[in-house]
């Protein structure tokens, strides 16, 4: 039996459930179906809609049906459309008559906008406490790493030596943006739309304000055609969590890199690696390579959502069924790939003389020999020239930078100085450089930055009772 009997006749046809219905996936919804029920009967009982027994009868039912689910004792029945029509049958097979009033002055429009603003809230908050602990990790390894450098490259060419810490912390603030976005998401998609009805609110006296309280909401909706039909939160919590994704794909592709044979920057721990079927040497980074492949399927999400959203007429329209699956997938996904990338970077080892070999050659500190000539008085595009040539002659001429320069006039021995290994980085002074000085300050500043969101992340409270 459906729930809207009545003006259509008989049954859907019986090929076409598997089409329509939404239960298989929308039961992930059962939790926030039975909180925002539960608000809505408080509220028929405060507009007078239903009195305080049918009310009591009405959540003890919700209660148990939430209990039920939670257990993995519910049974879902051939006819249930989804999760609203699955909860509202079982209530009222266990309160009776009453269950028949659940549904007053409410859609499943409204309420499935509900459910899904509930749960996203909620996931979002998990996804960056997933995030921070990640954050946490970079953080100490950025500490332990010290003094220790590698070449820091521009075109994938070595340009620089960097820090580690600092190289490291570069994700790191990556994800802080990220934190960001889902925070501030999860503060703009906290609004009620339940008491919109099917699109037009209702003639009966019920109360927004009252089931958005209720519902630890920050407001009520403005517009009744607007609260059913947007999908504004779902798009961009896929591209939040995209974002997230083409992180960790550009930290994997990194350590796709930095793990072979050209590279060796680090090698994996057992556990975050995998052999080959036939090639009894081979170490595979394929935890790497999923946290960049995984990504592809989280910017699909995202553009098909969107192109679902673009041809649709206000105000609900049943295309918007589609927003569960690839935002319940795109949250499994992050989460995992953060806790899978978290593991594997807290268990790498870097291997540090060969990252240090790899960016002591001298052409890596040519810029400071320019900066030299700069202090000596010489304008900077004639000091670039001038190191240039000795640079090409270098190559050219099969002779190390390090004797043009002691040899030249202009640079001498304080300009050879320059080319000693490390003194490129120890002479990095300027603020956010990557020089010891600046990345003791930025350590400070990211540890800092860390409490704050992680203290607007506590005062959001979606995550009580974790
Ligand atoms: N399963 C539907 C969805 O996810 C619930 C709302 C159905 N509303 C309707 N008028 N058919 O959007």
């Amino acid at each position: 039996m459906t729930l809207w009997q009545g003006r259509i006749g008989g049954e859907m046809a019986s090929d076409l459930s598997e089409f329509t219905v939404s239960v298989e996936f929308d039961r992930l919804l059962a939790k926030e179906d039975i909180s925002g029920s539960i608000a809505h009967v408080k509220g028929l009982a405060k507009a007078g809609l239903i009195n305080g027994d049918e009310e009591a009868n009405l959540v003890e039912a919700l209660g148990d049906v939430g209990e039920e689910l939670q257990t993995g004792v519910f049974e879902f029945h051939a006819g249930d459309e989804d999760v609203h029509t699955a909860v509202e049958r079982r209530v009222t097979e266990l309160a009776g008559e009453v269950g028949a009033k659940l549904h007053t002055g409410r859609s499943r429009n409204d309420q499935i906008a509900t459910d899904l603003r509930l749960w996203c809230r909620v996931a979002l908050s998990r996804v960056v406490k997933e995030t921070l602990a990640f954050q946490d990790l970079l953080l100490f390894r950025a500490r332990e790493a010290g003094d220790v450098y590698l070449p820091g490259y521009t075109h994938l060419q070595r340009a620089q030596p960097v820090l580690l810490a600092h190289h490291l912390l570069a994700h790191g603030w990556a994800f802080s943006r990220d934190v960001d976005r889902l925070l501030s998401t999860v503060e703009r998609l906290n609004v009620s739309p339940l008491g919109a009805g099917a699109l037009a609110g209702s003639s009966l006296p019920i109360d927004p304000d009252f089931v958005a309280d209720e519902l630890r909401f920050n407001s009520r909706f403005e517009n009744s055609l607007d609260a059913v039909s947007d999908r504004d939160f779902v798009a961009e919590s896929l591209f939040d969590l995209s974002l997230v994704g083409v992180h960790l794909s550009r930290m994997g592709e990194e350590i796709v890199l930095w793990s072979s044979d050209e590279f060796r920057f680090c090698v994996l721990d057992d556990a975050y690696s995998t052999g080959s079927s036939m090639l009894p040497q081979k170490k595979n980074p394929d935890i790497a390579e999923l946290a960049r492949g995984k990504t592809g399927r989280l910017i699909g999400h995202l553009t098909g959502f969107l192109a679902t959203l673009k041809g649709l007429p206000l105000s609900y329209n049943r295309d918007l069924q589609e927003d569960k699956e690839p935002l319940f997938d795109a949250v499994v996904q992050v989460e995992r790939a953060l806790r899978a990338m978290r593991g594997m970077y807290a268990t790498l080892q870097w291997e540090t003389e060969r990252m240090q070999d790899a960016a002591n050659g001298a052409a890596g500190a040519a810029v400071d020999l320019a900066e030299y000539l700069v202090m000596e008085g010489m304008p900077f595009r004639q000091a670039h020239s001038l190191v240039a040539s000795l640079v090409k002659e270098s190559i050219e001429r099969h002779v190390d930078l390090a004797e043009l320069v002691g040899a030249h006039p202009d640079l001498g021995l304080p300009g050879a100085r320059l080319l000693l290994p490390g003194a490129a980085v120890s002479r990095r002074i300027s603020p956010g450089g990557t020089g010891p000085g600046p990345v003791a300050d930025q350590i400070d500043r990211f540890q800092r930055r860390l409490e704050v969101d992680k203290a607007r992340l506590g005062a959001l409270g979606f995550l009580d009772g974790d």
